[in-house]
């Protein structure tokens, strides 16, 4: 049987696929419990410590919301209020902050932060984001995957557009390969994943008959596709000076209703992980924008708000999928 109790969530990788169709199957049961107006409190008298050295909307409010829904109490750290990286050693962090709390959430730069706090603080320790993975918002996206496309796993076409050097790209990666799907990444030379990164995705694929492929051709990447998702050009913290290079390369793959229609789905459905700079609305990075005479970045608007986008089911998925990671490993899949 899977048994996830003390067990930390540094990456999709380190779960067999039985263990991650167990979170998914959890987050279903814990939000149909909420919708039905009957949640139970299953980490009463628990407390968690989310240690942000980067910031966040949608990772903290999610388990801020889903540890107070299952009774427990949290601290905010924030990237100023802490010692972290500035005072105080990782290790020394990790060891103090695993005696006050029954688990810690970390987001920042570095895996190997995430791996040395799971290893020193003897609780569950969950990655709320790195440069190298996301697996809070990977499992996210297979329940909305899960919720919008009406079919198994193993028949679903998942494509990804835009920068596959990236957290998000690595870590769809990853849950395609656990989950058995068909999942491409459509990127320009020299924006595509890392050996490494395939090489691991595809040794786990090759237990799961997942289909893992990587291309430059838009057409040929989104064709059949179910669902296809992108995230902003750019990723957390990057200055700006960085994206002149990119941009120009990421111009063509942008997600607009020409590419939902390559795909030859009238079915088909959008994602982003957001925040989205889909308009400019934000202002950040006008004036790169506005070097390259673009309007909109990684998708339109049209495709954003249009009716094949499920962004917002997406971000309220936050919540079910942390509180089942929180309650699986602190509390146990059955609590
Ligand atoms: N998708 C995501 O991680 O959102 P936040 O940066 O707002 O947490």
């Amino acid at each position: 049987a899977v048994d996830l109790r003390g067990r930390s969530f540094l990456k999709e990788l380190d779960h067999s696929p039985a263990e991650w169709a167990a979170l998914l199957d959890l987050a279903a049961r814990l939000k149909a419990e909420h919708r039905a107006g009957r949640p139970r409190r299953r980490l009463e008298g628990r407390a968690v410590a989310l240690l942000f050295e980067k910031t966040s909307t949608r990772t903290r409010a999610a388990f801020e919301l889903a540890a107070a829904g299952q009774g427990a109490t949290s601290t905010y750290l924030d990237p100023a209020g802490s010692h972290l990286g500035h005072k105080e050693s990782v290790e020394d962090t990790g060891r103090v902050l695993g005696r006050l709390y029954d688990g810690i959430e970390y987001r920042g730069a570095d895996q190997a932060t995430v791996e040395l706090l799971a290893a020193v603080s003897g609780v569950p320790v969950w990655n709320g984001l790195t440069d190298d993975w996301h697996p809070t918002q990977s499992l996210c996206d297979a329940l909305t995957t899960r919720e919008h496309v009406r079919k198994p796993f193993s028949e679903t076409t998942f494509a990804y557009l835009g920068d596959g050097r990236g957290n998000v790209a690595a870590s769809l990666l990853a849950m395609a390969a656990l989950t058995g799907m068909d999942a491409r990444v459509v990127a320009p030379a020299g924006l595509q994943p890392a050996p490494a990164v395939l090489d691991a995705v595809r040794a786990v694929a090759a237990g799961t008959g997942a289909t893992l492929s990587v291309t430059d051709d838009v057409a040929e990447g989104v064709r059949g596709a179910d669902v296809v998702h992108t995230d902003v050009w750019v990723s957390l913290g990057e200055p700006p000076e960085t994206w002149d290079e990119r941009i120009p390369l990421l111009a063509p793959y942008r997600v607009d209703a020409g590419v939902l229609a390559a795909t030859g789905n009238p079915d088909v459905r959008f994602m982003h992980c957001l925040p989205a700079f889909h308009d400019l609305g934000t202002g950040v990075g006008r004036a790169v924008h506005e070097r390259h005479g673009l309007t909109e970045m990684e998708v339109t608007d049209e495709v954003f708000r249009g009716p094949a986008s499920v962004v917002w089911d997406q971000a309220e998925n936050r919540r079910w999928t942390i509180e089942a990671v929180m309650v699986a490993t602190l509390a146990g899949l059955d609590a």
